[in-house]
């Protein structure tokens, strides 16, 4: 019969080699098994990755009254199509806060169902970015969202037009109103985009299983997902993909050891270069936030890619070198799944009723035409 130790597990001698040299070691630092290899328990994978990951924290309430008006507004603005000049387009069109604050295709399908360029990054988390878009080119939410409403292939409308439809609606100067009340003209298209970035400051995801592991709940990650996780760190990928979101901040090239080819890495698409115009920032990209990336697919500014597994191989290959084994290509996916938070609950506003003031749509019959 085996004497079992108080644990269950069967006692046994450790092996010769890993013999400890003194009696009074303590029975973890002699466990057989690793959670991950490098990292004998989970405390050592948790001190290794606190220094590199931070948890997401519930948003906090507003802080009064004005900012709570400021976010109802936002919520609003997110939401109406009236804010593009076909009114057909929102910031939800392309963002769908049901679904992982993503619209799920390859690149965004905006006025005149025209294709743009790139592949809509999540609105979730995106006030944890160090800056916006896929190249950093506005440095807050704020800025960013007076991007969309004048882009040609997205709202194709004018700041002008935009103040024009909400003076046109008594609820939108109300809501103006209470949300700027110390302004002499609430109603602006910087308080337009002011309200939809506070708005936006909701959208967070917390209590991922990560971050509950990360906090403490050992079972919060699977096996498969800790050893993922020591992949990420130990291979390289958190050498760009680290802080709160897993990346959202930092510079690099797209194949810094070997460029993707044009289906991944389109070659008209330089990326920083056309911010900057240095040569070292050609096809240089933020490296992208991966939080609830397991529901954000398709992937990269091409969205050429909708498997996670053939994202993280490109990575692996373009970015570090190595050609991954497909079980740790599995390990670190199912990491990454545990980047999904809880998702925001986000309540449709209703939207004030036109007036006679309020511009008309101008849809884009013309285009449809040339179209048919
Ligand atoms: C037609 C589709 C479309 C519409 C409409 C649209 N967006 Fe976007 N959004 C995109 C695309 C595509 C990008 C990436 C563009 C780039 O990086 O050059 C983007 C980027 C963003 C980002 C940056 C996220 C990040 O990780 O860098 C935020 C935030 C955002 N949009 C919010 C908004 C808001 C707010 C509105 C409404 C005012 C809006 N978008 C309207 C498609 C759209
Ligand atoms: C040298 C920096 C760097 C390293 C190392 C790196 N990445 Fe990336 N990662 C980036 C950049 C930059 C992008 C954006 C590429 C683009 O323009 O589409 C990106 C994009 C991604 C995406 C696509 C996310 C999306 O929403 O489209 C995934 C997934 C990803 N990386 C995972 C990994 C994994 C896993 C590793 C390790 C095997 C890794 N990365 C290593 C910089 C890096």
């Amino acid at each position: 019969m085996v004497l079992a130790q108080q644990d269950g597990t069967p006692e046994q001698q450790p092996a010769q080699e890993e013999a400890p040299d003194q009696a009074e070691v303590t029975p973890a630092e002699v466990t057989p098994a690793e959670i991950a290899p490098g990292y004998a328990t989970d405390e050592d994978l948790r001190q290794a990755a606190q220094d590199l990951f931070d948890v997401i924290l519930p948003a906090a309430p507003p802080t009064d009254e004005v900012h709570a008006a400021q976010r109802d507004l936002g919520a609003m603005l997110f939401f109406d199509p009236r804010m593009s000049s076909s009114g057909l387009f929102s910031c939800q069109s392309c963002h769908n806060v049901g679904m992982g604050g993503v619209d799920a295709l390859p690149t965004s399908v905006g006025h005149g169902w025209q294709k743009g360029p790139r592949n809509a990054p999540t609105v979730y988390n995106a006030l944890f970015n160090g800056a916006q878009f896929w190249d950093g080119r506005a440095a807050d939410l704020a800025e960013q969202a007076m991007g969309p409403v004048q882009a040609a292939v997205e709202m194709n409308n004018t700041p002008d037009q935009v103040v024009t439809t909400l003076e046109s609606m008594k609820e939108y100067l109300d809501a103006f109103g209470e949300a700027f009340p110390d302004e002499a003209e609430p109603v602006s298209f910087a308080n337009f985009a002011t309200a939809i970035a506070e708005f936006e400051e909701t959208l967070v995801t917390p209590g991922a299983g990560f971050d509950r592991w990360l906090t403490g709940d050992d079972a919060a990650m699977s096996d498969e997902q800790k050893r993922g996780l020591a992949l990420f760190m130990d291979s390289g990928c958190a050498g760009c993909h680290n802080g709160v979101n897993f990346g959202g901040h930092d510079y690099y090239p797209f194949g810094v050891v070997e460029r993707p080819g044009a289906e991944v890495l389109p070659e008209g698409d330089r990326g920083r270069f056309a911010v900057t115009e240095t040569a070292s920032d050609d096809y240089v990209f933020r490296a992208a936030p991966l939080r609830n990336v397991a529901i954000t697919a398709p992937y990269f500014h091409s969205g050429a890619v909708w498997s996670l597994p053939e994202a993280v191989d490109i990575m692996a290959n373009a970015q570090l070198g190595t050609e991954l084994a497909e079980a740790d290509i599995g390990a670190i996916v199912a990491f990454l799944h545990s980047l999904t938070g809880e998702q925001p609950r986000v309540e449709h506003p209703v939207l004030p009723a036109r007036t006679e003031a309020t511009p008309l749509p101008n849809p884009f019959d013309d285009i449809m035409e040339q179209s048919r």
